[in-house]
C-alpha cells in the first residue's frame, strides 16, 4: 500500500490526485494520493507529520521546491544543481529528493516528436526560472548541441550557464534578438507563466519567423491551446502541449516511488478533456 501526497500552497486545484490514481488503476498498485496544504511556515512540520505517517513518497509545489532542500537527508545530483525539488521518497524516515520536471518535459517530447533528439539540433529556451532550468539540465544531458536562452532579466538566464557541465554550447539572448533568429532553432521551449489564464492573449515573442518544420513547446496547460501555441500551428510549426509534460513528470514521480512504469496512451486525451 502505498501513501503518496502532494505539499504546496495552494494544492487545491491540482491535477495530481487524478493522474496518480489513473496510474495506480493502470498498474494495479493499491495506494492513495492526498493533497497536504502547506504554508511556508508549516513546511518543516509537515516534513515530521509525514514521516510519522509513514508516506512513501510525495510531491512538491510552489513554494516549497527550493526550500525543501535544506530539510532533506539527501538530494539527487541533478536536482541538487537545478536548485529545485518536486519529487520526494520516504525511505523509513530517510527523505531524498529528485527533480522530474526536466526529464518529464524531454520525456514528454520525445514520445511526440523522437526526431528532435537526433542529429545536430538547435533549441531555444524562453525563460530562466525553476523549470527552465530543469529543461535546460535534461536537454544538456540529451544530448542537444546548441541551446539559446532568452529572458526578460539576463542575469537570470546567465544563471543557468553554470548547469553546464556537459559539453554543449549555451548563448544568452534578448527576446527581440530571440525573435530576429527564430529560423535557426528546431525547438522552442515556452517556460515563463506568460500566456497562463487569466493572461491568455499575451505571448512572450512573436514567432513570425518560425521555420515550418520546428517544434514549438509551451510549458503552460491552462489554457491548452495558448496564444503561443495557436500562433505556431497558424505557421505551420508543430506544437507540443504542456500537459504532457505534467504527465510524464508524474510518470517519473510514479515510477521512483513504486518501480512500476503506468500506461500513457488513454491519459493524455483524458487529461485534456479536463482541462477543456
Ligand atoms: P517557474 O519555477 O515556474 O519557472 P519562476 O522561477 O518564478 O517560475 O520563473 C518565472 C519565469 O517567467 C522567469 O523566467 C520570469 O522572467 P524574469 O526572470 O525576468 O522574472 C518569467 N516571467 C514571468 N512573468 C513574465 C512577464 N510578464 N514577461 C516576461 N517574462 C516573465
Amino acid at each position: 500500500e502505498f501513501k503518496l501526497g502532494l505539499i504546496g500552497y495552494p494544492v487545491q486545484h491540482s491535477l495530481s490526485p487524478f493522474i496518480h490514481q489513473k496510474f495506480m488503476e493502470n498498474t494495479s498498485i493499491q495506494g492513495s494520493y492526498q493533497l497536504f496544504e502547506t504554508e511556508p511556515h508549516q513546511l518543516e512540520k509537515r516534513l515530521e507529520e509525514l514521516k510519522r505517517a509513514d508516506i512513501s513518497g510525495f510531491n512538491v509545489t510552489v513554494p516549497h521546491k527550493q526550500a525543501i532542500m535544506s530539510y532533506l537527508d539527501e538530494v539527487d545530483s541533478d536536482a541538487y544543481r537545478i536548485g529545485a525539488v518536486n519529487t520526494v521518497v520516504n525511505d523509513k524516515g530517510r527523505l531524498k529528493g529528485y527533480n522530474t520536471d526536466g526529464i518529464g518535459y524531454v520525456r514528454s517530447l520525445a514520445e511526440a516528436y523522437p526526431n528532435v533528439f537526433q542529429q545536430e539540433k538547435k533549441a531555444l529556451i524562453l525563460g530562466a526560472g525553476g523549470a527552465a532550468r530543469g529543461i535546460y539540465r535534461a536537454l544538456v544531458k540529451q544530448g542537444i548541441q546548441g541551446i539559446s536562452i532568452a529572458n526578460r532579466t539576463k542575469s537570470k538566464a546567465e544563471g543557468l550557464l553554470d548547469l553546464q557541465d556537459l559539453h554543449t554550447e549555451t548563448e544568452i539572448l534578448s527576446f527581440s534578438e530571440a525573435e530576429a533568429a527564430l529560423d535557426n532553432f528546431d525547438l522552442i521551449v515556452q517556460t515563463t507563466s506568460v500566456g497562463m489564464s487569466p493572461n491568455h492573449d499575451e505571448q512572450v515573442i512573436s514567432l513570425n519567423k518560425v521555420k515550418p518544420h520546428t517544434v514549438v513547446s509551451d510549458i503552460v496547460y491552462k489554457p491548452l491551446n495558448t496564444k503561443l501555441l495557436r500562433e505556431a500551428a497558424n505557421l505551420g510549426a508543430k506544437t507540443h502541449h504542456g500537459h504532457t509534460m505534467l504527465l510524464y513528470q508524474a510518470q517519473y514521480a510514479f515510477e521512483i516511488w513504486t518501480g512500476a512504469h503506468p500506461q500513457m496512451e488513454s491519459l493524455v486525451e483524458q487529461l485534456e478533456q479536463r482541462l477543456r
